[in-house]
């Protein structure tokens, strides 16, 4: 044992003397390289540039960018892709500026490269880390056969307000679930490896807490405690950072009153002091100039605020290309700042191994060969069906029998443009698989399908215009609304089941896709109604880029399926759960409010002094007059079409000390005729506490495949770090005291046993 033990300490010196010979190398060719760069030219590296023709979520673009990336004035370019086009844009830098220094190329690689999965959102209502870890390696390989290695994911803001359309892009309301998916992407992006042909750099974005801007309003201001801040929105950035991510994108918000992009205490003091991050800072789309707005002074004063605060590379607000060299000239800068975030550039490019080969990702033979292959079309198949949540399932409705006829209804329901989710702008709508085409796909001949639209996916048309900035996704039918609902309605009354395909176009969430009202729109309502007034059987596959306030068509559906915007398998993944191919098995990230009185609306809530206990309004309690206190489905819902039946929780011991770890064991069975997945829960409270802590804090999770009639235990271990929190001081402490351990199928769905941590 000791002799295994010696082994062990002096393979990991080696390996840390290994790590340290290689950044000695890497500081010296750095250091060498930047002896022989002007001050212009370490400027040209904090410059990242777009020049066009993607998808642009600011209103600047840059110019002139051939003559800057020759001059030396560009360290790196996004939203260009494609191995020909990017050797072209490096030959520029590499062959024609005067040091050679290769471009880093960048992208928004959110949810698959060409093979688009579900949205982030959706992802991680699988709960499956192996699986999201597999995604962000598909969309890596992708990628970097496109040339493009360096990603702007994964997005890790928490979000606890559904109007706020970024919702759609994380991992949802808790920090622990987001931390677990904030690594495992890392990981699948990164690999451990930077310079292997397949891997690409990762950046954790957005620093921070952009997640809680106020309102649900985009871009909006974010005022919030440090309590707040360092239990529940800094820990999935901080697990980024862990991961070893290469790259932190800075938010638009502020943060304690300081703009994220000019704010030392976020940028240095907590992100490289604290936590002791080594990668370089790029920002927001201009969100250096955006500080003038904020009230930070003019673009020569905020840009030197950024960089003094930590911010190494500007994205496409140019602020640091000119106004820096004025700034060092004026003693507003100092040439050591300048130099420390040029180095931080340099550094990522040596890490990528841009200076051995600066044209390792431009293979112009490797995209036909990795993108969209049929492994990855499958791979996204599987995703999109584990990313399903069943809301509901009355009668055990589903799945549907492979016989007889099935009315398939809805303007989601044969539409390609609305299948990828908002944030795929590599994807290519008309590659996705229509709900239509899936079924038949999947049920083939024995089912007979009949179709229609029914109804606009809004009848408005200055919303559509709105939400079709970027391509038709509200596509407003000539016939009338009552034309399409009266076919609707009849072609309904000659099926045996009616599925409505509903919800949300993709671009009404995403960025600036903000909803003050999140019920499906008015005209898919009444379409609802209508095919509910036909007394057939009526199951919802409701897609959505965010929770929505759905309490009516609860009612009215006898199943609603949880689809989100499900990505390029769409309709085949969606027909593989409708007909029990797979059986579902996701679970709500994100809590769905009944109304949008109720949001924020949260399971980790903090308890008040007069918390009520159920439902039922008393005087004087903290409640509504016109509303539950309660969601409509709660953080960690989901059915499936078995049932899952817990045993009580037992606990290994009923007091623990520091060093000690306790077992907290279920028995799980399927109770159910199918086979199934399930997402055993862990939730702990500490009852006694210096701070206000959560009423229910997510702490594990497993998720367990049962046959049908098998019985599993499932045991948990926890130790006094499991225990901790950021006490008023902001030290990372468990305090001693009572602790109740949950276990279940949902945060509302829970059995308890306590522990105290002596
Ligand atoms: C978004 C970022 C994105 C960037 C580059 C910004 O508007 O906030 O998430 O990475 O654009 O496309």
């Amino acid at each position: 044992m000791k002799k295994l033990m010696f082994f062990a300490v002096a393979f990991a010196l080696l390996i840390s003397c290994g790590q340290q010979e290689q950044k000695s190398e890497m500081d010296t060719f750095i250091s060498d390289l930047m002896s022989q760069m002007t001050v212009q030219e370490k400027i040209g590296q904090l410059n990242l540039v777009t020049p066009g023709g993607g998808i642009l979520t600011g209103s600047v673009v840059s110019t002139d960018v051939e003559n800057k990336i020759k001059t030396g004035r560009v360290g790196g370019i996004f939203g260009i892709y494609g191995p020909e086009n990017l050797r072209q844009a490096q030959q520029m830098a590499v062959e024609e500026s005067r040091l050679g220094i290769p471009m880093i190329f960048g992208a928004d690689v959110i949810h698959g490269y060409k093979t688009t999965f579900p949205i982030p959102l959706g992802i991680s209502a699988s709960w499956d880390m192996e699986l999201i870890e597999k995604t962000a390696r598909i969309a890596a390989q992708e990628a970097t056969a496109d040339g493009i290695f360096w990603n702007f994911s994964p997005m890790v803001d928490i979000a606890r307000d559904p109007r706020w359309g970024r919702v759609a892009e994380g991992a949802g309301e808790d920090p622990f679930l987001g931390s677990r998916v904030s690594e495992a992407m890392v990981r699948g992006y990164q690999q451990d490896d930077l310079t292997r042909e397949n891997t690409m750099m990762s950046t954790v974005k957005h620093m921070a807490l952009y997640g809680a801007s106020e309102a649900g309003r985009d871009y909006n201001t974010v005022d919030m405690s440090r309590n707040r801040m360092f239990n529940d929105y800094m820990p999935p950035y901080k697990a980024a950072v862990d991961a070893g991510v290469g790259c932190v994108m800075t938010s638009f918000n502020d943060v304690d009153g300081i703009p994220a992009s000019g704010n030392r205490w976020l940028l240095t003091e907590l992100l490289r002091d604290d936590w002791g991050f080594e990668g370089f800072v790029v920002s927001d789309y201009t969100s250096i100039n955006e500080m003038i707005a904020h009230g930070m002074g003019d673009l020569q004063t905020v840009s030197a605020l950024a960089l003094k605060a930590g911010l190494d590379m500007d994205m496409v607000g140019e602020g640091f290309l000119t106004t820096l060299e004025k700034s060092l000239e004026e003693g507003k800068v100092t040439e050591a700042e300048i130099d420390l975030a040029c180095r931080r550039v340099l550094e990522a490019k040596y890490k990528l191994g841009l200076f051995e080969d600066p044209y390792r990702y431009f293979d112009a033979l490797r995209p036909e060969k990795k993108i969209l292959t049929a492994e990855n079309r499958q791979a996204a198949r599987e995703v999109a069906a584990r990313s399903f949540v069943l809301l509901k399932n009355d009668n055990k409705f589903l799945p549907l029998k492979k016989s007889g006829t099935v009315a398939l209804i809805g303007p989601l329901a044969d539409n390609k443009n609305n299948m990828l989710g908002t944030w795929a702008p590599t994807g290519d709508p008309q590659l996705s698989v229509p709900v239509l085409d899936g079924i038949k796909n999947v049920a083939g001949d024995a089912v007979s399908v009949l179709y229609a639209k029914g109804a606009n996916i809004s009848d408005d048309p200055v919303f559509a215009a709105k939400v079709n900035v970027f391509g038709t996704r509200i596509d407003i039918d000539e016939r009338s609304p009552e034309v399409m609902l009266r076919e609707a309605v009849n072609t309904a009354r000659r099926a045996d089941v009616v599925v409505a395909v509903v919800g949300e176009a993709t671009e009404m969430s995403g960025e600036s896709g903000n909803r003050t009202n999140l019920d499906v729109p008015e005209s898919q309502k009444k379409l609802i109604r209508a095919l509910a007034e036909t007394g057939k059987p009526l199951v919802l596959v409701l897609m959505a880029g965010r929770p929505l306030t759905i309490e009516e068509e609860v009612e009215l559906a006898d199943a609603i399926l949880l689809t989100w915007h499900p990505g390029v398998e769409a309709g085949n993944a969606i027909a593989d759960v409708l007909f029990g191919n797979y059986n579902p098995s996701g679970k709500l990230t994100m809590t769905f409010p009944r109304n949008v009185g109720q949001i924020p609306i949260y399971y980790a809530h903090r308890n008040t002094g007069r918390p009520q206990a159920g439902d039922e309004f008393e005087k004087f309690k903290t409640n509504y007059l016109d509303s539950p206190n309660s969601p409509l489905f709660s953080f960690g819902y989901g059915l499936s079409y078995t049932t899952f039946e817990y045993s009580d929780v037992s606990l290994s011991k009923t007091t623990i000390s520091a060093n000690e770890t306790l077992e907290a064991k279920v028995t799980v069975t399927n109770t159910g005729e199918y086979d199934g997945e399930e997402v055993v829960q862990l939730y702990i409270r500490d009852v006694v506490t210096s701070i206000t802590r959560p009423v229910k804090e997510l702490k594990g999770f497993q998720k367990i495949s049962l046959k049908a009639g098998e019985s599993k235990e499932v045991s948990f271990t926890l130790s006094e770090e499991d225990l901790k929190f950021y006490n008023y001081d902001l030290d990372f402490v468990a305090e001693p005291g009572e602790f109740v351990v949950f276990i279940g199928t949902s945060s509302d769905e829970v059995k308890e046993a306590r522990f105290v941590l002596e």
